[in-house]
């Protein structure tokens, strides 16, 4: 059992029992069915739902959420942010309150912090918590509990926080001492991770000064974005070719807001990749996030040909939104450059989906954050393509699939606790010739409730 900032480790008898994990795992087989049509929302944007509880409750008076998703993720932030002494509220119309304790007011957790299988829900309010006088320990599933921790550890500890328990490589159970007195640092993240940014920001509210967060590549900006909706004075500027330098203001009284979530855009990749992949199919989402640190696929799948028309593009107060017509397409294989990572980095899955009903070889390169996600999922992908029939190969980051524009199908599909290889061997069974069988459908209760009854109203054959 190893320990990286002293203190003890839990034992293994602790592991034998995850928090969480679906006990009862339900299987479920995708068919072809003819055309998808219709019209439909996804639910709202995960990022952004758990950054609107955690600045809910940092803040002061009564922040309203509109459109929260309401997949298991984020209800276990939501009772995080209970436990640590905020008010958390879902009322009668759908929206969600929160009364905030304000900067540095969280309360010690009577009981462990269980975040389920959300690293993003972990990882945030565990900076949140890094800059508060408090000691929580957080768990997950089994999933999250293989995840590392040390690149959250490593900035706290620069900041006063200290693992004082944890298990072996710095993995969940893990318990946290925050900061008594947070110190302000400047961060260079090891790898582009909105997460650990999220993270470090979170932990410098409550630091006097300003903390500075510098990232070669640009992530997703959702923490920044609300915190200046939450009145924080925060700027954020080029840094180098692709980088950005994020620079907050320490200690703010951080001011209760409304937030309306807008649809995930990473929810929304599998009606559209489904939409594209079944001939003749015809399909509108609407309201999804277009914030442009998050729309890597719609280029990639452009790139490909793909016929998806823009029909209502606006802005609500912090973040762009439209209306994406998709319709069905003939793809042709691309070169996905590394840089573009980011930007897409949970839609990998589907858009392999979408590659090996394309034309052509498609490579996506620099794929090593894949490995630590829900599941290995550079590995996790190959496995469900392979499985259907689809020649793909991984040389070493990067995923090399060659499409021949349609798929045998007839696999089962391993999903290794995650969600999104769920839904994109689902999508896969809607395009190909024989039907494709996942082993478990309950975790993509995770981030997209209601998948396949929205899928269903589609035309989707699912059973
Ligand atoms: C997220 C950031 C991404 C992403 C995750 C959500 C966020 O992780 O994979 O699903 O909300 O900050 P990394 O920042 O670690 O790449």
């Amino acid at each position: 059992m190893g320990c990286m900032l002293g203190g003890r480790t839990f034992s293994s008898e602790n592991r034998q029992f995850p928090m969480t994990a679906h006990a009862n795992p339900s299987p479920l087989t995708a068919r072809r069915n003819g055309a998808l049509a219709g019209r439909l929302r996804v639910p709202g944007d995960k990022s952004i739902s758990h950054r609107a509880l955690i600045l809910g409750a940092l803040a002061v008076g009564k922040t309203r959420v509109s459109g929260l998703l309401e997949g298991e993720d984020v209800i276990n932030t939501s009772k995080a942010m209970a436990a640590l002494g905020a008010q958390v509220e879902r009322r009668p119309d759908g929206a969600w309150e929160i009364f905030g304790v304000g900067v540095g007011g969280f309360r010690a957790p009577e009981a462990a912090l269980d975040f389920g299988n959300s690293g993003t829900g972990c990882r945030l309010v565990m900076g949140a918590v890094a800059g508060c006088p408090v000691t929580a320990t957080f768990d997950g599933d089994a999933s999250l509990r293989k995840r590392p921790m040390n690149r959250i550890l490593d900035p706290v500890a620069l900041i006063g926080a200290r693992a004082v328990e944890m298990a072996e490589g710095g993995r969940l159970p893990l318990t946290l001492a925050g900061a008594r007195d947070p110190i302000p640092i400047v961060y260079r993240t090891p790898v582009a991770s909105a997460q650990i940014k999220s993270a470090v920001l979170l932990a410098g509210l409550a630091a006097p000064g300003e903390t500075t967060v510098i990232e070669t590549e640009a992530s997703r900006d959702h923490t920044e974005l609300m915190l200046k909706h939450f009145g924080a004075q925060l700027t954020s500027e080029p840094d180098g070719a692709h980088g950005r330098k994020i620079t907050l203001r320490g200690q703010p009284e951080l001011e209760a807001a409304q937030v309306l979530v807008p649809a995930d855009p990473s929810s929304s990749a599998f009606p559209m990749v489904a939409a594209l992949i079944v001939p003749g199919s015809d399909v509108v989402v609407t309201d999804v996030m277009t914030n442009p640190l998050r729309t890597g696929l719609i280029t990639t799948l452009r790139e490909m040909g793909a016929a998806i028309d823009v029909v209502n593009a606006r802005a609500d107060a912090s973040e762009p939104m439209a209306d994406f017509r998709v319709r069905g397409s003939s793809l042709r294989g691309v070169e996905v450059p590394a840089g573009r990572a980011p930007s897409m980095i949970d839609e990998y899955p589907v858009l392999a989906v979408a590659a090996a009903f394309a034309e052509g070889t498609t490579v996506m390169r620099g794929l090593k954050e894949l490995r630590v996600k829900e599941s290995d999922r550079l590995a996790a992908t190959a496995d469900m393509l392979r499985a259907n029939g689809v020649d793909v190969t991984i040389d070493g980051d990067d995923l090399i699939v060659q499409g021949k524009g349609h798929v045998p199908g007839g696999g089962l599909v391993a999903t290794h606790m995650d969600h999104r290889i769920a839904m994109s061997a689902v999508v896969m069974g809607l395009g190909a010739r024989a039907p494709v069988k996942i082993d478990d459908a309950a975790i993509i209760a995770t981030s997209f409730p209601g998948f396949v009854d929205l899928m269903r109203s589609l035309g989707a054959d699912l059973s």
